[in-house]
């Protein structure tokens, strides 16, 4: 499906009557942050941006346990903690839900960095494995999943790694690389989604 920006919004919105929760699924580079953000803006007070990058393990863990090659497969995050959080996010108290936030410049996760309020009906959520873990995807009201080609995803992403420090000639080895591997892995729970947004 082509849908437009406010096609998404309008059928975001619509989910937004009570406390849902929106995932927004695809490969690396493929533009999910940028989306779901977005969205968030467009709701306006009426929804909440929580990413699964928050559940990155930190890099001391993977220096430990010697994956940190393979910082972004789904074994170096901490998939039960995601799954604990969007559980909470879903059976909603009157307190404040604080979820973690991946910053990109310390290359670490921070905790407790997003406040979500009780008020807010709508958290979309956004990440590679939302498809791939199904206790996730159980409580999921829906899962968008953002498709806009692998040549322009790829340049996106190798344009992304430069823009954060790499060489062109580190980003692509990444891109190529370890990213490539998840994002075929990512590609084959596409069917699970509940829509296909390609450009
Ligand atoms: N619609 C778009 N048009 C042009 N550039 C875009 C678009 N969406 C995203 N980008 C750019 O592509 C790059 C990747 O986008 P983004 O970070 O949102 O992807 P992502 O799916 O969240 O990636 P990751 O899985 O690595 O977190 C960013 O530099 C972003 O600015
Ligand atoms: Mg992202």
């Amino acid at each position: 499906m082509r849908p437009t920006f406010d096609e998404l919004v309008a059928r975001a919105s619509a989910l937004a009557d009570r406390r849902r929760l929106l995932g927004v699924c695809g490969p690396p580079g493929a533009g999910k942050s940028t989306l779901a953000a977005r969205l968030v803006d467009a709701l306006d007070g009426r929804a909440a941006l929580v990413g699964m990058d928050g559940f990155h393990l930190a890099q001391r863990v993977l220096d430990r346990l010697g994956t940190a090659d393979r910082k972004g497969a789904p074994d170096t995050f901490d998939a039960d903690g995601y799954v604990d959080l969007l559980a909470r996010m879903r059976a909603r108290t009157d307190k404040i839900v604080y979820a973690p936030l991946f910053d990109r410049a310390l290359e670490e996760p921070i905790a407790c960095a997003v406040p979500v309020p009780d008020d807010v009906p709508l958290v979309v959520t956004e990440g590679n494995y939302l498809l791939l873990w199904p206790r996730a995807r159980a409580l999921l009201d829906e899962v968008w999943y953002v498709d806009p080609g692998e040549d322009v995803r790829r340049e996106r992403l190798a344009r992304r790694h430069v823009d954060h420090g790499r060489t062109p000639e580190q980003a692509w080895e990444r891109t190529l690389g370890s990213d490539e591997r998840n994002a075929e892995l990512i590609a084959g729970t596409a069917a699970l989604a509940d829509l296909l947004i390609t450009p």
